[in-house]
């Protein structure tokens, strides 16, 4: 999308454009008329194509090209009135890691409108730089979770030997190597491997896997996180379940033979990967948490 100018046969010199442009591309100038209206100059490229001008122009005079329609939400603007608070709470508290999936395939609409919700994440310097692949088909589902389980015999494997890793290791990696459940809970996942369960992506008829480029590393993982969440809210609305799988994410980067077969380009990383599936279950309410951390500067 690139703002190409203002159509001054519609635009009413409300000046809101200049208020919102966060990279201050809109100047005030005078018209012919000697009248204060605003003018968009862009000479060095630095506009993010945020869209927050034509967003906000009461009369849609900003001239913009090679960009879809800009979404019109109807005559009631207000976003409270729409979804009270209280409702859109609902759906956040009792969105959860689903685990338990239906052996139902996910209709390719539902998935769609899954990632049409991700598109919508904010990202820094409006990037927007997401790429997925989305994988259905079973074999492939399982070829990954099968990849990504390997995890469990190399760590129990490694086990014996934590205590000549130790010095090596972070606070928290020796914390969890020495902790008695690290054992008991890899004998577990084994366990449940051995018997054949997949304990990675709990038989899901749909694994979402979201990627960038490396340059954009750091924010792009925050960029990614924020698109999944999106998707895992829409998920929720639409009666699907999610889980963001770790483990999946963590092979799959360290693996370019995985990542070529699952049609990540060279040069990018993997940011989180997530299954979709229906539930098999429905939770009562939502669990408690911890209580807020908060530091007031008031
Ligand atoms: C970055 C990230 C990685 C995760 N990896 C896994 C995973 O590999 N396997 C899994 O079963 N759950 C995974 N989860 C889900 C968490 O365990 C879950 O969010 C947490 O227990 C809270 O439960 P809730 O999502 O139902 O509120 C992951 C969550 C996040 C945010």
């Amino acid at each position: 999308m690139k703002i190409v100018a203002i159509d001054y046969e519609k635009c009413i010199d409300c000046l809101k454009c200049i208020q919102v442009c966060p990279s201050r591309l809109y100047l005030e100038t005078k018209n012919k008329n000697n009248k204060i209206t605003a003018q968009f100059a862009d000479p060095y490229g630095i506009c993010i194509r945020c869209g927050h001008c034509i967003a906000i122009c009461p009369t849609e005079a900003i001239k913009y090209s090679n960009a879809d329609q800009p979404f019109d939400i109807g005559k009631e603007k207000k976003l409270d009135k729409i979804v009270p608070y209280e409702n859109l709470l609902k759906v956040i508290r009792m969105r959860r890691s689903m685990r338990v999936y239906k052996k139902e395939a996910i209709p390719r609409d539902k998935i769609e409108a899954i990632l049409e919700a991700m598109r919508y994440a904010p990202s820094a310097s409006n990037r927007q730089n997401w790429r997925y692949t989305v994988v259905t088909n079973k074999k492939e589902i399982d070829n990954l979770s099968k990849a990504s389980s390997s995890f469990f015999r190399i760590a129990r494997k490694l086990l014996p030997l934590r205590f000549l890793a130790v010095p090596f290791l972070s606070a928290s990696a020796r914390k969890m190597v020495l902790n008695p459940s690290s054992k008991l809970q890899l004998d577990n996942n084994l366990k449940r491997l051995e018997e054949g369960e997949d304990v990675i992506f709990f038989d899901a008829p749909c694994v979402i896997i979201i990627y960038a480029r490396k340059y954009t590393k750091n924010l792009a993982a925050n960029d990614a996180g924020v698109a999944l969440t999106h998707g895992m809210l829409a998920a929720q609305a639409l009666g699907l379940g999610t889980c963001w799988i770790g483990f999946a994410q963590r092979k799959l980067n360290g693996s370019r033979g995985l990542k070529k077969h699952y049609k990540i380009p060279k040069g990018f990383d993997v940011l989180g990967v997530i299954t979709v599936g229906k539930p098999a279950m429905e939770y009562q309410r939502g669990p408690p948490r911890r209580k807020l951390r908060v530091q007031w500067i008031e």
